[in-house]
């Protein structure tokens, strides 16, 4: 297919291979988790006839040296200002962390996800949650689609905004069940994925999963009408999921998605005059020296001056450079 290009092999040797530097816009992988017998993929009454064998899993005293070579490898490919999500158990999270800080990449989020499904316990609580550790690669501009989902308005039924909720860094969203179909051990949500991919890149950006076990990552890029690139190192997993993937249409998960309602800005695309940029600038000061943090007093310029928050970012920055 046009525009996705999966690989049978190791992430870290292919990527040095196939992969040019900077070419990357977004990285959405879930490595194994290095640990024995794992059994967080186990959801209750689950049918595992219908789980493709061969995952291939990464010795624990290995863990450490292979986080830092394939996180190496996704900071060289990410370009300036891409972004990565990798998502974790708790175990070797601490590996996954080390290795980051040997990097250039830098926080920016770290997402705790909720699922459905933990493992019963009877002595303990329940583990029913990953990490997803939200990086970028600096020297670029970030895509970060602030209404992708939900417009700033937009409200519940009482009157929370939606918008905050859904960037809330706490993500609820179910596993899926899927009775008698083929899986993947630990297959992502495609509702996981499609959040990410619609917050942080645009169609026909190039989405890649290093770790692609059941093509997750893959079919949701497709989906959304992105390009896709990924790796799974086990043949028996690769010869059953990529051509499933391969026979997709591109963009078949637009239709599914809400549309937002965002109302534009009353102002929208008005030119600057001397004299709007000088109500801005001194607005700007009043409310700095109410305590307003930076983003809480864009927000208030939007309600107030009827424009856009790119639109005053940029009116602030041209105004003072230093503003950031
Ligand atoms: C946690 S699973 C990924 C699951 C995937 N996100 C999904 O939704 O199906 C990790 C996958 O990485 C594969 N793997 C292990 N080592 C690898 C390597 N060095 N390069 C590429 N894939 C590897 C495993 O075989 C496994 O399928």
């Amino acid at each position: 297919m046009a525009g996705c290009t999966l690989y049978n092999e190791s992430c870290i040797t292919g990527a040095r291979t196939h992969l040019e530097g900077n070419s990357i816009d977004l990285i959405i992988t879930d490595p194994p988790y290095g640990i024995r017998g794992d059994t967080l993929h186990k959801h209750y009454n689950r049918d595992e006839q219908h789980v493709v064998e061969g995952y291939v899993e990464i010795p624990e005293v290995e863990y450490g040296q292979f986080s830092i070579e394939w996180i190496r490898e996704a900071e060289r490919i990410l370009r300036p200002g891409g972004l990565i999500y990798i998502v974790s158990g708790y175990s070797n999270l601490y590996h996954i962390l080390h290795a980051l800080r040997q990097t250039s990449l830098t926080e920016i989020n770290h997402i705790i996800w909720k699922y459905n499904f933990g493992v019963w316990t009877s002595r303990k609580f329940i583990s029913s949650h990953y990490h997803i550790l939200f990086y970028e690669k600096p020297g670029g501009r970030r895509t970060f689609h602030l209404e992708s989902r939900f417009g700033t308005g937009e409200k519940d039924g009482a009157a929370g905004s939606l918008n905050y909720q859904d960037r809330e860094d706490v993500w609820v969203i179910n596993r899926e069940y899927k009775p008698g179909q083929v899986k993947n051990k630990n297959e992502l949500p495609v509702q996981l994925l499609t959040k990410m991919i619609m917050y942080s890149s645009n169609e026909g950006d190039l989405v890649c999963d290093l770790f692609l076990g059941g093509g997750s990552t893959a079919r949701a890029a497709i989906g959304l009408n992105r390009k896709a690139v990924g790796f799974e190192i086990s043949s028996a997993i690769y010869s059953v999921r990529a051509p499933e993937i391969m026979n997709l249409k591109p963009g078949f998960l637009l239709i599914e998605q809400r549309i937002p309602e965002c109302s534009a800005p009353k102002r929208q695309r008005e030119r600057w005059t001397a004299e709007s940029r000088s109500d801005l600038r001194h607005r700007y000061g009043e409310l700095k020296s109410q305590g307003l943090k930076k983003g809480e007093i864009v927000t208030r310029l939007m309600e107030e001056l009827g424009r856009g928050r790119w639109a005053i970012i940029k009116a602030l920055k041209v105004m003072d450079p230093n503003n950031r």
